[in-house]
Formats: structure tokens, C-alpha cells, sequence
């Protein structure tokens, strides 16, 4: 058969992303333009900044990533593009860029779920089996999806209130370390000699859902109250302390899941799937349960467009192109 070869573009938050995906899994290329340098003096990411910054970048993208995979546009079986969750006006960006390309081009569209392509980056480093189960961990998201096949997803556990990415960046804050927070908890973390003893959320016994907000309090209240004792707050320590109270929950939820629902492999994703203390973690238990993992790089764990490239080219197979009259949807659901 003749090689699926697609352009995606991935413009949700902070990262304008493009990418050139062959039959799923092979990236000729894969740009990322970040503008995370931008937001850090905000202290997070500002919706009308990003929209504004993916526009003045994303053409220069596109021809970089179409040059850097040599390929011409005249060769393309389709344009994939991030439909949503996110931001409306950075996913607008790209949803706009893809559909003038395929009408231009006359290529077909395909628009794809942000969470698809967390979730089938993975799908960029080994072959998946199903049934599986994935743990997926961003600024944005924390779920338990489970894949009875191909292309299906059911949301099995989700985040009551924050999400993992989205606590540490606050805990970060609150420790005194710029946007994103997330990799300087990590590294203290593991530096730390001891840890402060935080609390575990485990909800209802039975429940694959995850709460942290109460746990970001116990930290806040952890370091005012060493400020109001005129203390420096172990910082290290609390780092130490927040990351083993996450890593645990997450670790304990993720291999009961996948026991629940006979997954042949556990996958993880997103952002929060760079951290070391949880790769660590997740890797020696599944060793010791007999458990297939699967962790991509950190480059295809932080968004990319790689991910857009192979989760686009999942529901090609199975559905086809979308639409040119679709739009992007920030509450798109998986
Ligand atoms: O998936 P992602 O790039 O963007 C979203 O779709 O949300 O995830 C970004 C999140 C940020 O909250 C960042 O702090 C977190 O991932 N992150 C980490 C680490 N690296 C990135 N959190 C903990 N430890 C890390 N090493
Ligand atoms: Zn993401």
C-alpha cells in the first residue's frame, strides 16, 4: 500500500507545533516553536499573547517542517490539526492554517483530539496492543483512559480539581521557581536529603479519580507557617515531600486500573511524563508486576506535533477526513 504521509499542526497552548508523520509512527520532521520565555514573566500562559505569538510563527513552521522532511506539499495524503481542548484562540490559529492548506492544496482534513495525541505518541516508540490503559499527565489534564481497540477511548478516572501539571506549577510557585514549575520540583526533589510528610488523596476506595488541590494547600500552609516562624521553608524538602505524595497516587491508581481492565500495556503521557521520580517510580513497579510500559522521549511527552501526526493518522484509518466546515472546540471531547 501506498504511504500515509500527513502534515500536522498542533497550536492548543504555548507551543506552535508542526510536524510531517509517515503511517503514523515515523516523524521525517517535527518542529516546536515554544513561547514559554514570553509567559514566564507572566507567571503562566496568557491566552491573548499566545494567540498572537502562533500567528506571527506559524507559516515559518510549516515551510520548516515540510523542508526539513523534504517533502513537497503535492505529496501529502492529508493535513492533521489540533481541534481542541484548548485555548479557542491559539487552537483557532492552527485550525484556520490547516483548513486554508487543505483547501489550497486540495488535501483532505483531519482534525484531531489534543488528548489522542498525547495518548498515541506513544504509537511514535512501540508497537501498542489492546486492550491498554493509558496514564495521562499534563498542565491540563490527569485521566485514566482506557482503549478497548483502536481509535476508542473511555475515560475510566479523571481529576476532580487540578491537574497534576497544573499543581506542581503552583506548588513551584509557591517554592519560589518560575514558569513552568513543574521540571525544578523534579530535580529538588531528588536532591532533597529528607521529605516533609504530605498527605495522600486517595478518594473513594473503589475511585480512579485523583484530587491534588487539598495537597497544593498542605504545601502552602506548610511554607506560611515556617515564613511566620521567621523560617526559610525546606523547600527541597517539600518538594521531596509533594512529588513521593503524587508519584504514589498516581503509581497505585494507574497499575490498579490496568488490572482492572486486563490491559496488556500501560502507557503514559503528557507533560507531567517527563518527570524523573515518576518515570523511576512507574517503571520498577511495573517491572515488579510484570507490567509493559511505554514512556516516550520527554520531546513527545511535552506537546508536539509528532503526536498530532500519528493520533490523525489513527482516525484516518478508521474515519476518515473531518469536514472543511468544522471548527475549533475548545471543550472537544475524546
Ligand atoms: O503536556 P504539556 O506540555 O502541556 C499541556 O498540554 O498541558 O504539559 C506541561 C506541564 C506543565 O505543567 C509542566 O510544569 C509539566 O508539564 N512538566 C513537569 C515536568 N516537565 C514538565 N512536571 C513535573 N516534572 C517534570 N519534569
Ligand atoms: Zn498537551
Amino acid at each position: 500500500a501506498q504511504s500515509v504521509l500527513i502534515l500536522a499542526i498542533e497550536t492548543s497552548c504555548d507551543e506552535t507545533a508542526v510536524a510531517v508523520v509517515k503511517d503514523g509512527h515515523e516523524v521525517l520532521s517535527s518542529i516546536i516553536s515554544s513561547q514559554i520565555e514570553i509567559h514566564r514573566a507572566y507567571g503562566g500562559v496568557v491566552p491573548e499573547v499566545a494567540s498572537r505569538k502562533h500567528v506571527e510563527v506559524i507559516t515559518l513552521i510549516i515551510e520548516e517542517a515540510l523542508s526539513a522532511a523534504g517533502i513537497k506539499p503535492e505529496q501529502l495524503t492529508a493535513v492533521a490539526v489540533t481541534q481542541g481542548p484548548g485555548l479557542v484562540g491559539a487552537l483557532l490559529v492552527g485550525v484556520v492554517a490547516a483548513k486554508s492548506l487543505a483547501l489550497a492544496w486540495g488535501k483532505p482534513l483531519i482534525g484531531t483530539h489534543h488528548i489522542a495525541g498525547h495518548i498515541y505518541a506513544n504509537r511514535l516508540v512501540a508497537e501498542l496492543q489492546y486492550p491498554n490503559m493509558t496514564l495521562v499527565v499534563s498542565g491540563g489534564h490527569t485521566e485514566l483512559v482506557h482503549m478497548e481497540r483502536e481509535g476508542e477511548f473511555r475515560i475510566i478516572g479523571r481529576t476532580r480539581d487540578d491537574a497534576v501539571g497544573e499543581a506542581y506549577d503552583k506548588v513551584a510557585r509557591a517554592l519560589g521557581f518560575p514558569y513552568p514549575g513543574g521540571p525544578h520540583v523534579d530535580r529538588l526533589a531528588r536532591e532533597a536529603a529528607a521529605a516533609v510528610p504530605l498527605p495522600r488523596v486517595w478518594l473513594e476506595h473503589d475511585s480512579y479519580d485523583f484530587s491534588f488541590s487539598g495537597l497544593k494547600s498542605a504545601v502552602l500552609n506548610v511554607v506560611n507557617q515556617s515564613k511566620m516562624k521567621g523560617l526559610t521553608p525546606d523547600v527541597a524538602g517539600i518538594a521531596r515531600g509533594f512529588q513521593e505524595s503524587v508519584v504514589e497516587v498516581l503509581v497505585e491508581k494507574a497499575v490498579r486500573a490496568v488490572r482492572s481492565c486486563n490491559a496488556r500495556q500501560l502507557l503514559l503521557c503528557g507533560g507531567v511524563a517527563a518527570n524523573v521520580g515518576l518515570r523511576t517510580a512507574l517503571t520498577s513497579r511495573c517491572k515488579a508486576e510484570g507490567i509493559e510500559l511505554i514512556i516516550p522521549p520527554p520531546i513527545y511527552c511535552t506537546d508536539n506535533a509528532a503526536m498530532i501526526g500519528a493520533a490523525a493518522y489513527v482516525k484516518w484509518q478508521h474515519d476518515g477526513g473531518t469536514p472543511l466546515d468544522m471548527v475549533a472546540d475548545p471543550g472537544f471531547s475524546l
